[in-house]
C-alpha cells in the first residue's frame, strides 16, 4: 500500500515528534488539535524540535524548511479526508480515543489504516468502535520520537496480517525498528519500564534517597541516559499515572497502582517537563533545563577526607583490583592484601596490565604509570593495614567470611580508621555490630569495573556517625568518582532498581510473551538503555543476579520481588549466563 499523506490526532508531547518524524522522511503530515491555541502550541513544538535537530548539525537548513513546509495542522476532522493512515496521539482516556476513531473512520479512504499510539490501552476496544477492525493496530511509538528508534506494533485479535506488513513497512520508511506485540496493556517496553520507574518513585517518597542521588544511580551505575526521575518528567506525569492505572487495572498487581506522590503533583498541576515543573523544577515550561535550586544532595568540604593518607584494600578479585588501581591513580598509597603470594602476584600483574592499557589509549604517560605502581604494595599480611585510614574490605560475597575479617580488622587498623564494605546485598550493619567501632562503619559500593564506572553508593548505617560518612562521601569524590548516599537496605539505590527489573523481564520471558531478543530490542531501542535486561543478567550471572533477587525478597516479602521461577530453574540447570556460555542466550 502507498502511503503519502499521513494524519496524526494530537500534537502534544507525542503527536508532535511524530508528525516531525513522518515529515523528515517525506510523508504530508496533516495534524488535528482541539482548537487554534493547541495548533500553534503543536506547531512551534515541532518548530523547536526541528530548530535543534538543525543547530545540532542532525539537519541542514534546506530539510529544516522542507520538514515544516510538509506539516500543517487543523481542528477539523474532515480535513484528514485524504490520509492513508492516521496515527491517534491523544490523552490516554478511552473514551475519549473511541470517540475520535468514531469521529474519524466515516471520513477516512476505505484503504486507510488508523493507528493508536496508545501506551497501555486495550487496542481492541478502538477498533470496535470503526467500521474496518481489521485495519486498526497500535503504533506505539516512544518519547521523545524523532530520537528513539522503536516503534511497537500492536495487533490484535482481528488485525489484518496485510495491514501488518504495510504499517511494518511505513514504521521502517521513517527510519523505525519495529517489533510486533499482543495487546495486552504495556506491550513490552512499558509493562518493564513503568513498574521499575513507579518504583523510583516510591523510592524518593519513602525518603530513601535524594532525586539526584535516584537518578545519578541508574545513569552512572547502569548507563541509563536519563534517570528514572528525570524521564517521568519527559514522559510527563499525567500520562504516567493513567498508563500505570491501566495496567493495574488489566492484572491487579500492586507494582503497577501508580506511587500516591505521582498522583499529589498530577493535582498540583506539576505535570513534568511540559508544565515546567514535576520531578525537578525546569526554567520554563516545555525547557529541558532543570532550574538551579542549589539545595539538593549532600554537601561536603574535601577536607573531611583530608585525614586519609593511606588506603588498605581486602581482597584479590575484580573490584579488589580495580578499587586498588583507582585509588594510586589518585595518588592514595595502597596496600592490598591477598590471601596467597601467588594471588598477591596476580593482582599486581592485573593492575599493571590495566594501568598499561590506560597508556596505550594515551590516558597517562608511561611516567605516570610507573608513579601509580609504586603506590600500591601488596602483601599477605592482615598486620599491613596497622597505619591505613581506611581498609575498603571487597572480598567474596558471604556474610561469615566477611564477619570474621571485620572482627580481624577491628583489632589491627587504627583506632581512627574507617572499615568499609563494597558489599552489594548484605547488611552493612551486621559487618559493623561485628567491630567495637560501629560508628567508622560504611559500605562503599563500587560498581565494575571500577576503574571505569563513576558511582560509588554510600552506604549509611544506623550507626554510622556523620564524619564517617562525610569522610567516605569525600574519598569517592577525591577517587574520581559520584558519590551517592543511601541507607543500608537491601539493593542500595541501583540494584533494589535494576533487578526487580530483570527479574520481571524473566517473567515476561516465561509467559511467553516475547522472545528474549525482542524483550532487549525493545529496551535499548524504546529505552536507551546500552543492554537489554537478559543480555544484562547474562553478564552479571544468573547466579548472582538471583542471589540479589532472593536479597530483596528477603527484605520486602512484595510479589514484584519473587524470583521468576525460569531464574531459579537456570541456575538450578548450570546455566548461569556467559560464564558458563548459556544463560538466557547460548554463547
Ligand atoms: N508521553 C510519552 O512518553 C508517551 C510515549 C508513548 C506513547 N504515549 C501515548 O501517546 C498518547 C499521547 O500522549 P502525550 O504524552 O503526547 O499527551 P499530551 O497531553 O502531551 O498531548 C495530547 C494532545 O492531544 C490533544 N487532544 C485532546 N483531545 C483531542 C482530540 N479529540 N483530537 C485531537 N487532539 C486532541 C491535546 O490538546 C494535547 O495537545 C497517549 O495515548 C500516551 O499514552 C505517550
Amino acid at each position: 500500500m502507498a502511503i503519502e499523506t499521513v494524519g496524526v490526532l494530537g500534537c502534544g508531547t507525542m503527536g508532535s515528534g511524530i508528525s516531525e518524524v513522518c515529515a523528515r522522511h517525506g510523508y504530508r503530515v496533516i495534524f488535528r488539535e482541539i482548537d487554534d491555541d493547541q495548533v500553534a502550541a503543536g506547531l512551534a513544538r515541532i518548530t523547536q524540535s526541528v530548530d535543534r535537530a538543525a543547530e545540532r548539525g542532525k539537519i541542514d537548513a534546506a530539510e529544516r524548511d522542507a520538514t515544516l513546509s510538509r506539516i500543517s495542522g487543523t481542528t477539523t476532522f474532515a480535513d484528514l479526508k485524504e490520509c492513508d493512515i492516521v496515527i491517534e496521539a491523544i490523552p490516554e482516556h478511552l473514551e475519549l480515543k473511541q470517540e475520535a476513531f468514531q469521529a474519524l473512520d466515516p471520513l477516512l479512504p476505505e484503504h486507510a489504516m488508523i493507528a493508536t499510539n496508545t501506551s497501555s490501552l486495550p487496542v481492541i476496544e478502538m477498533a470496535v468502535k470503526t467500521t474496518r477492525p481489521s485495519r486498526v493496530l497500535g503504533v506505539h511509538f516512544f518519547n521523545p520520537a524523532p530520537v528513539m528508534s522503536l516503534v511497537e506494533l500492536v495487533k490484535t485479535v482481528v488485525t489484518d496480517e496485510a495491514v501488518l506488513n504495510d504499517a511494518r513497512a511505513f514504521v521502517e520508511s521513517v527510519g523505525k525498528t519495529p517489533v510486533i506485540c499482543q495487546d495486552r496493556a504495556g506491550f513490552i517496553a512499558n509493562l518493564l519500564l513503568f513498574p521499575y520507574l513507579n518504583n523510583a518513585v516510591r523510592m524518593l517518597e519513602s525518603g530513601f534517597a535524594s532525586r539526584e542521588d535516584i537518578d545519578a544511580g541508574m545513569v552512572m551505575g547502569c548507563g541509563h541516559p536519563m534517570g528514572p526521575l528525570a524521564l517521568l518528567d519527559l514522559i510527563g506525569l499525567d500520562s504516567t499515572y493513567e498508563i500505570l492505572d491501566a495496567m493495574y487495572r488489566q492484572f491487579r498487581e500492586t507494582m503497577y497502582a501508580p506511587s500516591p506522590l505521582i498522583k499529589q503533583l498530577m493535582t498540583a498541576g506539576f505535570l513534568g517537563r511540559k508544565s515546567g515543573r514535576g520531578f525537578y523544577e525546569y526554567e520554563e515550561a516545555g525547557s529541558s533545563r532543570v532550574k538551579e535550586t542549589g539545595s539538593h544532595g549532600r554537601h561536603v568540604p574535601d577536607t573531611a577526607a583530608s585525614h586519609i593518607r593511606k588506603i588498605g584494600v581486602l581482597g584479590s578479585g575484580t573490584m579488589a583490583n580495580g578499587i586498588a588501581e583507582v585509588a594510586a591513580k589518585s595518588g592514595y598509597s595502597v596496600v592490598l592484601r591477598a590471601r596467597s603470594k601467588q594471588r598477591v602476584s596476580e593482582s599486581l600483574a592485573a593492575i599493571e596490565k590495566s594501568l598499561a592499557k590506560a597508556v596505550q589509549r594515551g590516558k597517562m604517560t608511561e611516567d605516570q604509570m610507573k608513579a601509580t605502581i609504586a603506590l600500591v604494595d601488596g602483601t599477605t599480611e592482615l598486620d599491613a593495614f596497622s597505619d591505613c585510614d581506611i581498609v575498603i574490605e571487597a572480598i567474596a560475597e558471604e556474610l561469615e567470611i566477611k564477619l570474621d575479617y571485620f572482627r580481624q580488622l577491628d583489632t589491627i587498623a587504627p583506632r581512627h580508621a574507617i572499615l568499609a564494605s563494597t558489599t552489594s546485598s548484605l547488611p552493612v550493619i551486621s559487618l559493623a555490630a561485628a567491630t567495637e567501632r560501629p560508628e567508622q562503619v560504611a559500605g562503599m559500593h563500587f560498581f565494575n569495573p571500577a576503574p571505569v564506572m563513576k558511582l560509588v553508593e554510600v552506604v549509611k548505617t544506623v550507626r554510622t556517625s556523620e564524619e564517617t560518612a562525610d569522610a567516605v562521601f569525600a574519598l569517592a569524590g577525591k577517587l574520581g568518582k559520584h558519590p551517592v548516599v543511601c541507607p543500608d537496605r537491601a539493593g542500595f539505590i541501583v540494584n533494589a532498581l535494576l533487578f526487580p527489573y530483570i527479574n520481571d523481564a524473566t517473567r515476561m520471558l516465561e509467559s511467553g510473551y516475547a522472545t528474549a531478543e525482542d524483550v532487549d530490542t525493545a529496551m535499548k531501542l524504546g529505552c536507551g538503555h546500552p543492554m537489554g535486561p537478559l543480555a544484562l543478567a547474562d553478564i552479571v550471572g544468573l547466579d548472582v543476579s538471583l542471589q540479589i533477587i532472593q536479597t530483596l525478597y528477603q527484605e520486602f516479602r512484595d510479589p514484584y520481588y519473587a524470583p521468576a521461577p525460569m531464574l531459579e530453574h537456570l541456575v538450578t540447570a548450570g546455566f548461569l549466563g556467559r560464564k558458563t556460555k548459556r544463560g538466557f542466550y547460548t554463547y
